[in-house]
């Protein structure tokens, strides 16, 4: 903890082009959250951490994304993109106002932990003017490079404009920094654009703090956690870190993953006790799991609270808006989506249960559907406590079944149903005595058996 001040830049501004989407970059979603919003978690929360995100000219969406996770972050559009510290400079606004630690951090960074950035800012505390991440990367080509005396700094030489001697150091700048944030406008104001691209470079910033006097230090982690994204397979390969992440952080935390390598997770994913989770099942955002619930294999859950001791799957797909009760079951085949399901609450079987109440212990039996779509409108299903919905049965909603009421197999249900009645629409059965043995005999007489 720190008693310290912040302002963390986020840098988002740029097109991503290489992602070769529509979408823009930072929004592109990893352990079901996008770049960015894996950046604004990271970075510094509460009382005395201000936060701002420069975006491009034309991202209504990035700014759309920010102001939904962090509402009181404050965006700012850089509308030439004439390089990394012009960038930081589009929120001049808010780093004139001085906050004891500047932080600068690019939104395509997403596996960058929080406890880092605690790391990163502890120099500054001692008297340090600037602190820059580094790692050492199995490829250097591309990055800056950090020109390091021991712990000291002396320069960051972009690989463009770098010697072949400088290009064989393997440290290189990840581009998070941390800026005594009273020192950091004078810094980043005297950065030029004199190198092989003509852009503002913010790693120029280390020449410059020398320049003054003042200290620059590199403080290192792991080339896993900078990755930065440009690619799609770059994206796979954060993916595919931050769920390891997530598997472990779940292993850690007491659930029973069979196979772990085969379970999806979301990064706001939350467990009870005692959760066990069979192969093959993903779990996207706002996912919740109570004590004692299993997942069985080859479940979708997205924006689901499962309630205590409940049990899903194999093969269900719990939609968003699912919210199961204490001891309840989906089972294999069913669907459900902005559903309560209460306690005690079955369905087993090849089912799908949307817009719907379902109240405690009741029991809907197999190919039970809610018709909650007319081509134009949704419609809502209540059921009530201790109901039983026989199979293949068909719930035309709006439609509500009373407590303990009962619906014969098979029906069409369009009215409303009384507590403890018994609804059976289908036509009457129809025993012909004989029938079958007359029909057998009747269709013998016109065929000859065939001969073998
Ligand atoms: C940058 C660093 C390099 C470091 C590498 C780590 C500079 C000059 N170089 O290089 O030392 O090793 O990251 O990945 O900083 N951005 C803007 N506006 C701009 C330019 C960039 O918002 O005008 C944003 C981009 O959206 C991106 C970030 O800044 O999020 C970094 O820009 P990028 O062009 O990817 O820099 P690199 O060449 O990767
Ligand atoms: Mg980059």
């Amino acid at each position: 903890m720190t008693d310290r001040s912040s302002l963390t830049v986020v840098l988002a501004a740029g097109e991503g082009t290489r992602m070769r989407s529509a979408l823009p970059k930072v929004l592109h979603p990893v352990a079901g959250q996008s770049l960015l919003s894996h950046v604004l978690d990271a970075a510094p929360q509460g009382a005395g951490a201000a936060l701002a995100v420069v975006v491009g000219p034309d991202h209504k969406a990035v700014a759309d994304e920010v102001a939904r996770v962090r509402p009181d972050a404050k965006t700012f559009i850089q509308r030439e993109r004439l390089g990394t510290a012009h960038a930081v400079l589009a929120a001049r606004e808010a780093i004139a106002r001085g906050a004891d630690d500047l932080l600068v951090v690019f939104g395509d960074t997403p596996l960058i932990s929080a406890a880092t950035f605690a790391r990163l800012r502890a120099p500054l505390k001692n008297g340090a003017a600037l602190a820059v991440l580094g790692f050492r990367a199995a490829d250097p080509t591309g990055y800056g490079r950090l020109l390091a005396e021991g712990d000291h700094l002396v320069a960051i030489r972009e690989h463009a404009d770098a010697t072949p001697e400088e290009r064989k150091v393997t440290l290189c700048n990840a581009g998070v920094m941390a800026f005594d944030g009273r020192k950091a406008l004078q810094i980043i104001d005297k950065i030029g654009s004199a190198n092989s691209k003509g852009e503002y470079y913010l790693p120029d910033a280390v020449g410059i703090v020398r320049d003054f006097g003042w200290e620059a230090v590199v403080i290192e982690t792991s080339e896993d956690e900078v990755r930065g994204i440009n690619t799609k397979a770059q994206l796979a390969e954060a993916e595919a870190v931050m769920q390891a992440r997530l598997r472990k952080a779940a292993l850690d935390a007491g659930v029973t993953l069979i196979a772990p390598e085969t379970v999806y997770l979301a990064a706001d994913t939350t467990f009870g006790s005692d959760v066990t989770i069979e192969p093959f099942v993903v779990i996207g955002p706002g996912v919740s799991i109570a004590d004692g619930a299993v997942i069985h294999s080859f479940s979708h859950i997205v924006q689901a609270s499962i309630g205590k001791k409940a049990s899903v799957g194999p093969y269900a797909r719990l939609r968003p808006g699912t919210s199961l009760g204490e001891g309840s079951r989906v089972g294999n085949f069913v669907e459900t989506k902005a559903a309560t399901l209460e306690a005690g609450v079955k369905v087993n079987h090849l089912s799908y249960v949307g817009d719907a109440h379902v109240g405690a212990n009741s029991n809907l039996g197999a190919g039970t559907i809610t018709c909650n779509y007319d081509g134009f409108s949704k419609h809502r299903t209540i059921i009530g406590e201790g109901a039983f919905v026989g199979t293949n049965s068909s719930l035309v909603a709006p439609v509500k079944i009373g407590n303990g009421a009962y619906i014969g197999s098979g029906s069409v249900i369009t009215k409303d149903v009384p507590d403890d009645a018994m609804a059976v629409e289908r036509s009457p059965q129809n025993n012909r005595e004989g029938g079958a043995k007359r029909y057998r005999e009747m269709k013998m007489r016109g065929k000859k058996p065939k001969e073998s």
